[in-house]
């Protein structure tokens, strides 16, 4: 998605914008821009990489100050003119925006009729326009960008710099953006992560919020114009630069992670005596969890795969009724919300803003909401203020691997945890619990012995349609192996509970169709074999995922050993061969696999 970094101090601001730019790539953009003040404003802006906005800028661009942009589209196509950043009529003021201007038409218009050219088809280019008029009246930035976001409708996370003004304006509403603060310098970024080499020190803008930089200074205040305290924050955690080391993509890097971050994820998060689960962000008393009404988890894609899955657990280790929502319906549904109920917030960045946006509606109507979060600090994490982190490390391909492992995994440790509270015995809670420890080593023996998976690409990779099927726990997994497979090979993929097939899907079916199912050794996999039956009856070619040493192996044409594990965690690695074969299916297809077109990693437009 796209993303910001500024720079203010001694420095060339040049190479540090560029670097900043490199740090934001993992969220995925299609062109990237920088704008350098000296003299007047140098904008450099190319479509692609920012390897190919490297390669046109010249070696040298003497300027202290900058700021910089990676654009991922929406109002206007991927072009150059369309880059950020921004320059208003004569040259004063120049911006970068992230978020949705919504009544950008209308400025254009009146703005086009004052002489104004434009020269982008974006709605973020009126901004730089009516900064500069606002500026012409009383000369002062902060004034100016108050009055000219009183005038916008929309979201935005939105940095300015000015020609005749030695200051950085900063504003946000519903688009991050965190200050950054360093010996005599100032920086600015939409991504924590992206300012940790830099400084530790920084200000977490709130919705609403205002932000004046100098090189040495922050002033906040709000749109209103009241003065708010400079609230100074340490960066949590600070996360590693990720390298490749001797993966030739991230997602191949991610996938091998993942019992590693599921140690990470359950490191001292049990009470075993007791059977039970500890996590200490589970803000309820025991009288309250007793009363739960219902659970409901929202989140978006693989989040929601892994929310899904989530609820399952809840409901049956706790036995209370709990339903997976997408968060962009559910926000927009008039949901009737019960202050008495536990809500999740599942979200790898914490910057989702359909998931943000229905975090807003429940706490809007008397709601709490827990957050089941990877980035710290992420606006989700701070708006719900209680939760769990899952600590998956920086996940940088855009496709989610490790952090769906581990949404699950910490989902499981809740229902473990809720579970115990009310009639999950102790020596039940204890077996999950062993089994969970367990876990990272059964991921590591299956990652050494994958099975045919080269054979499952040859089968699926010149596909019309692939169709995934699970069932019970397994449903959300054949999802998360459709969307996996779907957003890097660009195969169009259907997953259904299996049990639906029969309902519509099998008109799909022809001579050798792939159908990939998802069996693990549980109460509904009598129920699967059936399903399988009815698929290869009429001609469809099954790629099986199933136990080793199950009596099912065989009943695929290509059959894919997982090691045996507890039916409750089984999706923690049944998944692990669905993003294998996505992984090398994207690769056969000579696919960007860790920047799939057209995505995103981080989606803070709704
Ligand atoms: C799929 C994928 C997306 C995200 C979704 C939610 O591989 O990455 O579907 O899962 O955009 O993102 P977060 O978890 O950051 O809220």
């Amino acid at each position: 998605m796209c993303g910001i970094f500024g720079y203010m101090g001694p420095k060339q601001a040049s190479p540090i914008l560029v670097e900043g730019l490199r740090k934001l790539e993992y969220r995925g953009y299609d062109s990237s821009g920088i704008a350098i003040k000296n003299g007047d404003f140098k904008i450099y802006k190319k479509i692609g990489k920012v390897a190919e906005l490297q390669s046109i800028l010249p070696k040298q661009i003497p300027g202290n100050v900058g700021i910089a942009h990676t654009r991922w589209a929406t109002h206007g196509g991927v072009t150059d003119p369309n880059a950020h950043p921004h320059l208003s009529e004569n040259g004063k003021v120049v911006i970068v925006h992230n978020g949705i201007i919504e009544n950008a038409r209308i400025f254009r218009s009146i703005l086009t009729r004052k002489g104004v050219v434009f020269h982008s088809e974006t709605d973020s280019e009126v901004i730089s326009h009516i900064l500069e008029y606002e500026l012409a009246r009383d000369n002062s930035p902060t004034k100016a960008l108050r009055r000219t976001l009183s005038k916008l409708v929309g979201t935005w996370g939105l940095c300015a710099i000015f020609l005749e003004h030695d200051v950085m304006v900063c504003a946000r509403n519903g688009s991050p953006l965190i200050i950054g603060q360093g010996d005599g310098e100032t920086f600015v970024s939409s991504d924590p992560h992206a300012l940790s080499t830099h400084t530790q020190r920084v200000v977490f803008m709130e919705d609403g919020d205002i932000a004046t930089l100098t090189h040495d200074n922050i002033t906040m205040s709000n749109i209103h114009g009241h003065s708010l305290d400079t609230d100074v924050t340490i960066l949590e955690e600070e996360w590693e630069e990720a390298v490749l080391g001797d993966f030739e993509h991230y997602m191949l890097k991610e996938i091998y992670e993942q019992p590693d971050a599921l140690r990470q994820c359950i490191n001292g998060r049990f009470d075993r005596v007791r059977g039970n689960g500890r996590l200490g962000g589970l803000k309820l008393t025991p009288l309250e969890l007793s009363k739960l009404p219902h659970v409901r988890l929202l989140g978006c894609g693989t989040a929601n795969h892994a929310a899904e899955i989530g609820g399952f657990l809840i409901e049956s280790l706790a036995r209370i009724p709990s339903f997976a929502h997408i968060s962009s319906e559910f926000r927009t549904n008039e949901p009737v919300i019960n202050p008495n109920a536990l809500h999740f917030a599942v979200s790898q960045s914490g910057e989702t803003a359909d998931t943000l946006s229905a975090v807003k509606e429940i706490l809007l109507k008397g709601g709490k909401v827990h957050g089941v979060i990877n980035v710290v600090g992420s606006s989700i994490a701070r708006l719900c203020g209680q939760g769990v982190y899952i600590h998956s490390g920086p996940e940088q391909a855009v496709a989610s691997t490790k952090a769906f492992s581990n949404m699950v995994t910490a989902l499981t440790i809740f229902a473990i945890q809720v579970g115990r509270s009310r009639t999950l015995s102790k020596e039940k809670g204890k077996e999950i619990i062993d089994n969970l420890q367990q876990l990272p080593h059964l991921i590591e023996e299956y990652l050494e012995h994958q099975g045919p998976i080269m054979e499952a690409v040859d089968l699926v990779k010149h596909a019309k349609c692939v169709l995934f099927l699970g069932r019970g726990i397994s449903a959300p997994v054949a999802k998360e192996g459709a969307l996996k497979l779907m957003e890097v090979a660009y195969i169009p993929c259907l997953a259904y509970p299996a049990g639906e097939m029969k309902h519509g899907p099998i008109a799909l079916l022809e001579e050798g169709s792939p159908v990939i199912f998802v069996v693990p050794n549980d109460h509904v996999k009598e129920k699967s074999r059936s399903a399988i039956h009815e698929c290869r009856a009429r001609g469809a070619k099954i790629i099986l995922i199933h136990e080793a040493g199950d009596d099912i192996s065989g009943e695929g044409d290509i059959n894919i050993p997982i090691p045996q594990v507890n039916n409750y965690l089984s999706p923690m690695l049944s998944v692990i061969p669905l993003q294998l074969i996505a992984y090398h299916t994207a690769l056969a297809l000579g696919c960007d696999v860790d920047r799939p077109r057209n995505l995103a990693k981080s989606v803070t437009v709704e």
